[in-house]
């Protein structure tokens, strides 16, 4: 069978060709955006006589929308404005047939880097049809029968389609189709592309020094069609029985265990690697990985195989992740009420990979740096975020595989979702890491970030076009996802939490969901109004803003709160859609006489309510929101403000309170409610806390980026210098004896962010220790490399850099190449940074790599130009390489963001508009807009921070 595909085998073209790999915390979800509220209806039962209209459109799916609202954005281009409103062409499938099974045979040739395929779907017409429609994009198919069950007949299809446009493939066959059981037989070419998405090739280095390949897939979200045709969308879910033609010395994976392994009579040195019947599943979710692997492996308590792929020689770096996974099954059996329910589970380390990981079912596959740990060269923040990448693709198995959403409208449900119990389960492992604290600064604040952007959108938002699926992996569906799911899981309960879920997972098993689902699930199992209150957190964008007035009545405290839109541009306070936003706010307070315990739990159902709280002393401080669990922002008079300062400064308040009031109050700066607050800082003298350390950091480093176009960014850069010194000589330089795993992180975090400031004294030990470390003498622990490589590029020429691309070169642990790589933007000589832009699209650099280390060199202000025009005249290139979605919209929202003049603002504008690049519309959108806040902060604020700076130093 597979002889005959190969004589009609079309000479593939040699795609070009690409380099090396990693992810790392700082940007660890994806991001990008998105806005209009347009959906798309299914077309059911519609016929070739009768073909679907071409746009079927305009309301979300499943929602009452029409109560929110969803701004438009002004001050565009009016290129811009006519692309927005174009929507690219699309429509579901149509039902007339749906899938019920596959069979699927591929065969892939690692001479020529194509495949074959050979694939039975069972399907049930359910209406009288010529045509069957499905998806496939760049494959070649050749052939395709269709065999009715009732009757037996074969008839050979009239024609073949692909549209690779619309990427749908349709087979006529005339006579029509009868309503019934049948089964198509296809037969297919493709070719392992260098793309990372469908089933592509991941190169590695041989024993003997060659490059080699391994196939493997990614097919989230829409890129099964690259590898076989097939219905995919979410909603059709089916079983699967795959079968890989592989060399018999590969090591050749599936979603499922291998059932039997057959020869294969054409050629001895291939075998057929058959796999057990799937689940009903969705196509996304599919995998198979071929190639040159090793493992180690376990069985968990609660009897599930577990193993951990590496590449060849790195098993042992397996094993944090493969502890990890053996834990985390029996918790969230425990968790869910519902067993894993296949019998094995493999992670797989994927050189070339472009997101962090994917869940497919049972065959989880990660890019080397979310998933090897080295005992000597794995940093503990990096082990840290392969504890919560594990604890988040285990979640899906669960929830998104198990339950899958119906559309990717709903793509929150399984990333927000995730995004939540991956702390749950990091939490449960590692208390030590005090990860819930750290969610508020890493997941939370982002999210906040992003929704304040008039350009952000819903967190269920109509898309229909593959790339509009792209864009939406973001942080409002990852974030703000998990934070108003944390911010549930208070209002209701742990008790009530679990059981709702376990309704929902049993309820929902094997089949697909709307958002409704999930809500009313957990309404059943608290009996409040889940529905309600959460529809006003996931169909409309943004957050609100409260504002507190409080006054004494004896022994009763009376606060009165006004929610309303938080913007961060203040200008939109004025709009006339500012006053149509309104939200349920779960509130809580709580006071200085017991700071850790929440008082008065309530719903605020108006846009204004009175709460009265009794037995609070007149002289007591009383704060809103203990804990930061509330998705929202609060702005207390500067009177009530300064009642706080003590207990920061001796820290009575606790860390996520410390951390809530300093974001809330840096949110007021950004939108132009407060002027500073530096200021405020001084409070946090005394602090120890790791997880306030980085909120102060990440304050402190956006002034960095804004206060460098001023005169006195000299003096900014000694005020903070004179901020961290305190810590930093706690801290030292030499990890101490038995330290803690957040004491770890918080040496790095404070080294670094004097490393930022040019602290001399801190590049100097950097350049000694480097030294050191090149000679034998003393090895920089993995921790502390970021603070050594950044201190001493910074101050280098182009040896220093040569140095440093030697040491990447030579590492074969993609962590230090992903460490070295980001620091290169930091050089200070132009000659530098273009070499390094050079660095980044060369051979040496793995292409999910290219994003980071040009974002180094455009997170600096003096690489910025450069890199964004170095960005605009590798345009093609870049363009080919990253055909659409996550890290094309990752490198244009870093490379522009940061820029602060109308100027700027426009040539962004005007070069997106005349080079759209898919995937990254409402990124571009998100950018201008912050461009154009980042002006008028500046305008509204140089003068008083400059004043403050030079009375303060
Ligand atoms: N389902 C995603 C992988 C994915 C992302 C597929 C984007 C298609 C497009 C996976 O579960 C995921 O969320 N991965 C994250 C890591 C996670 C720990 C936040 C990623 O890749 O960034
Ligand atoms: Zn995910």
């Amino acid at each position: 069978m597979f002889q005959a595909i190969r004589t009609l085998l079309e000479v593939e073209k040699r795609l070009s060709l690409h380099p090396r790999t990693r992810l790392c915390p700082l940007f660890a979800s994806t991001t990008q955006q998105k806005r209009y509220f347009t959906s798309y209806k299914r077309p059911f039962l519609h016929s070739a006589s009768q073909p679907a209209p071409a746009h079927t459109c305009c309301f979300p799916i499943n929602s009452a929308s029409s109560k929110f609202v969803t701004i438009a954005s002004v001050n565009m281009s009016s290129a811009v404005e006519a692309k927005k409103t174009s929507k690219l062409e699309f429509q579901r499938l149509p039902l007339n047939a749906v899938p019920v099974h596959y069979d699927i045979t591929i065969k892939p040739n690692f001479d020529n880097f194509t495949f074959e395929g050979v694939e039975n779907i069972d399907l049930k017409i359910n209406e009288t049809s010529p045509n069957i429609v499905m998806n496939a994009v760049e494959l070649n198919i050749l052939k395709a029968v269709w065999k009715d069950s009732g009757t037996g007949k074969e008839q050979v299809a009239q024609t073949i389609s692909v549209d690779e446009t619309t990427e749908i493939f349709t087979a006529a066959f005339q006579p029509p189709l009868q309503s019934g059981t049948g089964t198509i037989l296809l037969e297919f070419t493709g070719s392992m592309n260098d793309k990372m998405k469908g089933f592509y090739r991941s190169k590695f280095k041989g024993s003997d020094g060659q490059d080699k390949y391994n196939g493997v897939t990614q097919f989230e979200a829409t890129d099964a069609r690259r590898a076989f045709p097939c219905f995919d969308e979410p909603s059709h879910k089916a079983t699967f029985n795959i079968s890989l033609v592989v060399e018999k010395n590969k090591t050749a994976l599936s979603n499922m265990p291998v059932k039997e392994i057959q020869a294969y009579p054409e050629d001895d040195k291939l075998h057929v690697v058959k796999y057990e019947r799937s689940p009903i599943m969705s196509t996304y979710l599919v995998a198979y990985c071929i190639g040159d692997f090793e493992y180690v492996e376990t069985t968990s308590s609660d009897g599930v195989l577990c193993r951990v792929y590496t590449p060849p020689g790195k098993k042992n770096q397996g094993k944090f992740a493969l502890s990890v996974t053996a834990k985390v099954l029996p918790y969230y059996k425990e968790y869910f009420g519902i067993a894993y329910p296949l019998p094995k589970l493999d992670l797989i380390a994927i050189a070339d990979f472009s997101a962090g990981a994917m869940e497919n079912w049972g065959l989880i596959t990660y890019r080397e740096t979310c998933l090897l740990v080295d005992e000597e060269e794995t940093s503990a923040t990096s082990r840290q975020w392969i504890a919560l990448v594990v604890g988040h693709e285990i979640a899906h198995q669960w929830f998104g595989n198990y339950v899958t959403m119906e559309w990717w409208t709903h793509l929150w449900l399984n990333e927000g979702y995730a995004s939540f119990v991956e702390f749950l389960c990091v939490d449960f492992l590692f208390p030590e890491y005090d990860i819930w604290t750290q969610f508020v600064t890493d997941t939370f604040v982002r999210a906040l970030e992003l929704d304040s952007l008039k350009n952000s959108h819903p967190i269920e938002v109509p898309v229909g076009h593959p790339r509009e699926v792209d864009e939406i992996f973001d942080d409002i569906s990852y974030s703000k996802g998990a934070s108003i799911i944390r911010m549930l899981h208070r209002y209701i309960g742990d008790a009530d939490f679990r059981k709702g879920m376990n309704i929902y997972l049993t309820r929902h098993q094997y089949k697909n969901t709307f958002t409704e689902d999930l809500w009313r699930s957990l309404e059943e199992a608290s009996g409040k109004p889940i529905g309600q209150v959460m529809g006003t957190w996931t169909k409309q964008m943004g957050f609100p803003l409260i504002r507190v007035q409080s006054e004494q009545n004896g022994d009763t405290r009376v606060m009165r709160l006004t929610q309303e839109k938080y913007w961060a541009d203040p200008n939109l306070k004025n709009s006339k859609e500012h006053n149509d936003y309104s939200w349920m706010v779960p509130v809580a307070f709580c006071s200085a006489s017991d700071p850790n315990t929440p008082i008065c739990q309530t719903l605020m159902e108006e846009k204004m309510v009175t709460v009265e709280l009794p037995g609070i002393r007149s002289d007591e401080w009383v704060k809103l929101n203990p804990g930061a669990v509330g998705f929202y922002r609060v702005r207390y008079p500067p009177e009530l403000l300064v009642e706080f300062l003590p207990a920061i400064k001796n820290k009575i308040l606790p860390p996520l309170d410390r951390i809530g009031l300093l974001d809330d109050l840096f949110a007021m700066v950004q939108s132009g409610e407060s002027s500073t607050v530096l200021r405020t800082l001084d409070a946090f003298k005394n602090e120890d806390n790791f997880t306030v350390w980085s909120s102060i950091s990440n304050v402190m480093s956006k002034l960095n980026l804004l206060f460098a176009y001023t005169d006195y960014h000299d003096q900014f850069k000694k005020f903070g210098i004179h901020l961290f010194s305190g810590i930093a000589d706690s801290v030292g330089w030499e990890p101490k004896e038995g330290e803690s795993h957040l004491d770890t992180m918080l040496r790095s975090l404070v080294l670094l962010r004097l490393t930022s400031f040019g602290h001399e004294k801190t590049i100097q030990e950097s350049k000694r220790r480097l030294n050191l470390h090149r000679n034998g003498d003393q090895t920089i622990p993995a921790d502390l490399r970021p603070v050594v490589y950044r201190g001493v590029i910074s101050e280098g020429d182009e040896e220093t850099l040569e140095m440093m691309l030697k040491m990447y070169r030579e590492s074969d642990m993609l962590e230090e190449q992903d460490r070295i790589g980001r620091s290169l933007g930091l050089a200070k000589n132009l000659n530098v940074l273009k070499k390094v832009l050079e660095f980044a699209i060369s051979e040496d650099v793995r292409s999910q790599d290219t994003v980071f280390i040009m974002i180094s060199v455009g997170m600096n202000k003096v690489g910025r130009p450069l890199a964004w025009n170095f960005f605009k005249e590798n345009k093609k290139f870049l363009g080919e390489r990253y055909p659409s979605g996550g890290l094309i919209a990752r490198l244009v929202k870093h490379l522009c963001e940061n820029f602060v003049t109308e100027e700027d603002a426009r040539s962004v504008t005007e070069f997106f508009a005349e080079n759209p690049f898919a995937g990254t519309e409402r990124t571009v959108q998100q950018v201008v807009e912050s461009i154009r806040l980042n002006e008028q902060w500046l305008k509204r604020d140089e003068r008083l921070v400059g004043e403050f700076l030079t009375n303060a130093i």
